[in-house]
């Protein structure tokens, strides 16, 4: 094969890929039911979301970025967690991870690290952060998940070492402990 058509065929796999990882649907919460705590976002009247279902390679050195959530009762993350219909305490290191990387439930209860700011922390696998939905009484009538996200807990965030005001949203890489 020439260079060309090499290009050629590798961009066109890139485009089917990319058409296949991303779908648009638009929902519309019902108003006023959006909790936002932890500056989370809440789903707009008429705007359209991405969902995916899947996410990028998972490498020793998966980048991703770190986000904010509570997993107690009454918190801004929905129902119990997925791993084990519980809450969890803010005060432990729990994540959610983008469908793609919850991989139906293959990491639930395992750890992971996850580096950033110059520091690392283990932390524990409980829920999916959904990619391929959103927008209802279940997510919180919060946006579909990014399908690159590690949505973690505070204690995360206090290892990792960061400025509480910047609590929200890093640059990270993990890998499977
Ligand atoms: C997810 O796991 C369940 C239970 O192990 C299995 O029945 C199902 O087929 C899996 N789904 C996918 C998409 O792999
Ligand atoms: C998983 O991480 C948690 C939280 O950091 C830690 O308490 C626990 O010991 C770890 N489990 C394993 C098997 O390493």
């Amino acid at each position: 094969m020439n260079g060309f058509s090499l290009m050629f065929w590798s961009s066109l796999l890139l485009v089917l890929l990319a058409v296949t990882c991303a779908e648009v649907q638009a929902q519309i919460p019902p108003p006023g039911q959006c909790n936002t705590g932890d500056d989370s976002d809440c789903c707009k009247d008429g705007q359209t979301y991405p969902v995916y279902r899947c996410s990028p390679p998972v490498s020793g050195q998966t980048r991703a970025h770190l986000t904010l959530n509570s997993f107690e009762e009454g918190g801004d993350g929905g129902g119990p967690s997925e791993c084990d219909n519980r809450y969890h305490s803010n005060d432990t290191p729990v994540v959610a991870l983008s469908t793609g990387w919850f991989d139906n439930r293959s990491r639930c209860l395992k750890n992971i690290t996850i580096y950033g700011n110059g520091r690392s922390v283990e932390a524990t696998v409980v829920d999916e952060c959904d990619s391929t939905i959103g927008c209802d009484e279940e997510h919180d009538y919060q946006p579909p998940c990014d399908n690159d996200i590690v949505d973690a807990s505070r204690a995360v965030w206090k290892v990792l070492g960061v400025p509480k005001d910047n609590w929200g949203w890093l640059d990270i890489t993990w890998s499977d402990t």
